[in-house]
């Protein structure tokens, strides 16, 4: 049966780790796979990207096979025709989809209808082939994910959500430093919380969320499609920047991340993103090689060693 990747809990905590393991054996150059060989991948983007939609392209053409670049302006998704329509007729020329949009449930829907893997490449609600890549970088620079106090700052937002699935996989203590008026997906956190597999907790004085911290994460304040709320965000998110004072509290060997794109000097100051703790440009490095572990593993590709 074909797989996708629309949410971090589509993997069981073993297979993220042989996503991690595959991550790093592409990364080191000890592998070199070729699955997609004559094969097709469709990058469908109905929100802008760099890092995603490149990071994609060149993953799948690392892996052998041609990537098509397909906007919202094309194929109309759900509007010039239902999405089972669609998700059955690209069925038949690709090899696998990757799609950013809005509605979370569009992506649902069209792997659902898709007989071939579907991967969410974000939607407002996840972001999971980032939140992978984050783990994997966390693991390079501190040798470990588990038991980490991971701090994110910030809109509760879909790198946020997606931070909380994380933990509904691996022993972490991840702790959301926000606004009361700017919580995560409140369905997520309550699962997340009952279930108690890592450590998940709401705090809303900047401060004490980041005290001892081993990684300070932050976002944007408005994500894409929310822009029109970015002074509204702004004026109730200004105590949680990412600043010189505020990271004084954390550990000395914190690492700073942050997903990029930032807007400098708003959610984080210069001095902390070209600081010597911040890795964002590993992180985005990690993208490429961690999407082409995914794509791998939803091919269950056997030839690859474990
Ligand atoms: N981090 C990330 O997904 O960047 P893009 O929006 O540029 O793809
Ligand atoms: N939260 C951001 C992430 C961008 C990679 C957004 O959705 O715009």
């Amino acid at each position: 049966m074909k797989r996708d990747f629309l949410a971090e809990t589509d993997f069981t905590t073993d297979e993220m780790n042989r996503v991690f393991e595959l991550c790093r054996q592409m990364k080191q150059g000890e592998i070199t796979p070729k699955p997609l060989l004559g094969k097709t991948v469709g990058c469908i983007f109905h929100k802008a990207s760099l890092r995603t939609r490149i990071s994609f392209e060149v993953g799948v053409s690392e892996l052998g096979g041609t990537s098509l670049y397909i906007t919202e302006k094309e194929i109309e998704l759900g509007k010039r025709e239902s999405i089972y329509d669609a998700a059955k007729v690209l069925s038949r020329y690709l090899a696998m989809i990757t799609i950013r949009t809005f509605a979370h449930s569009d992506v649902e829907q069209l792997a659902k209808h898709a007989d071939i893997p579907v991967i969410n490449a974000l939607t407002d609600l996840l972001h999971p082939c980032q939140i992978l890549g984050d783990a994997f970088t966390i693991i390079e620079k501190k040798k470990k994910l588990d038991g980490l106090k991971i701090v994110y700052l910030g809109d509760g937002n879909n790198i946020t959500n997606s931070f909380i699935n994380l933990a509904r996989r691996f022993p972490i203590h991840f702790v959301v430093g926000t606004n009361p008026g700017t919580m995560p997906d409140a369905e997520l956190l309550k699962l997340a919380q009952a279930e108690k597999v890592g450590r998940v907790e709401v705090i809303f004085d900047p401060k004490e969320a980041v005290r001892n911290a081993d990684v300070v994460y932050t976002d944007v304040w408005a994500s894409m499609g929310q822009k029109h709320l970015a002074e509204e965000k702004a004026a109730l998110l200004k105590d949680f920047q990412v600043n010189d004072n505020l990271m004084k509290l954390a550990k000395p060997d914190c690492l700073v991340m942050h997903c990029l794109p930032a807007l400098r000097n708003a959610e984080i100051t210069d001095s902390v993103i070209d600081g010597p703790n911040s890795v964002v440009f590993d992180q985005a490095e990690n993208r490429l090689h961690i999407q082409k572990a995914i794509m791998l593993v939803l091919m269950d590709d056997k030839r690859l060693k474990n």
